[in-house]
């Protein structure tokens, strides 16, 4: 069997950002759980905003072609998003609408969605930590046909969160990343 490889993709391009600041604990925790596990900033994808006009003149940009080929490298993914407005920020629907636009030779669209293992975590500020940017990406990926595992972590208070070794420092937030991290190692297993 190959091994097993995990992509961890943050929604967020600000310096200093608490959601790659998640992302990169929780590609750690991959990595010392044995995974072959690559971490993007979506700036080396960048995209204009979707318009099926600048599609049908230009084609799908390269770089969601891409982004597609990178997601279909991996045998799960986990997306970080932040949260604006109770829902995603437009950098993470614009990618995914791109992304579900490629279309790869003996493929269907946005094939690369179907039946790959996605998990989500988002982190901010307030107490709810993301949980309502969290049920937008959970559905936006369900709509896709991604197979979105049920552990999710909103890690709330987020910039509180960390001790001075840049770990996660209460037992909630540990337990919940880890159990993340367990669930889509067995799912990303199950569907490769
Ligand atoms: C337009 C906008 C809307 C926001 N709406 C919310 C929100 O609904 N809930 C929330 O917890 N934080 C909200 N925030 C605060 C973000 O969660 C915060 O800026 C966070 O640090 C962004 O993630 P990042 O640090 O990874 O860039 C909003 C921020 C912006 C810019």
């Amino acid at each position: 069997m190959p091994a097993l490889k995990i992509l961890v993709i943050p929604g967020s391009l600000r310096t200093g950002s608490l959601n790659v600041r998640l992302a990169a604990t929780a590609a750690h925790q991959f990595a010392q759980a044995g995974v072959e596990v690559t971490r993007i900033s979506l700036a080396d994808f960048s995209l204009p905003v979707y318009d099926a006009d600048l599609q049908s003149k230009s084609g799908v940009p390269k770089n969601a072609v891409n982004l597609k080929r990178m997601i279909g490298a991996h045998h799960g993914v986990l997306m970080v998003t932040p949260e604006y407005n109770a829902s995603v920020p437009p950098l993470v629907k614009n990618t995914i609408d791109w992304v579900s636009r490629v279309q790869d030779a003996n493929e269907t669209r946005g094939q690369v969605f179907r039946g790959r293992a996605f998990a989500i975590a988002a982190a901010s500020e307030s107490r709810l930590g993301g949980t309502r940017s969290l049920a937008a990406l959970r559905l936006i990926l369900t709509a896709c046909h991604a197979v979105v595992i049920p552990n999710q972590l909103a890690l709330s208070f987020s910039s509180d969160a960390y001790d001075d070794m840049d770990r996660l420092k209460h037992p909630a937030d540990i337990e919940a990343l880890g159990a993340l991290v367990r669930q889509l190692i067995e799912f990303s297993q199950r569907l490769m």
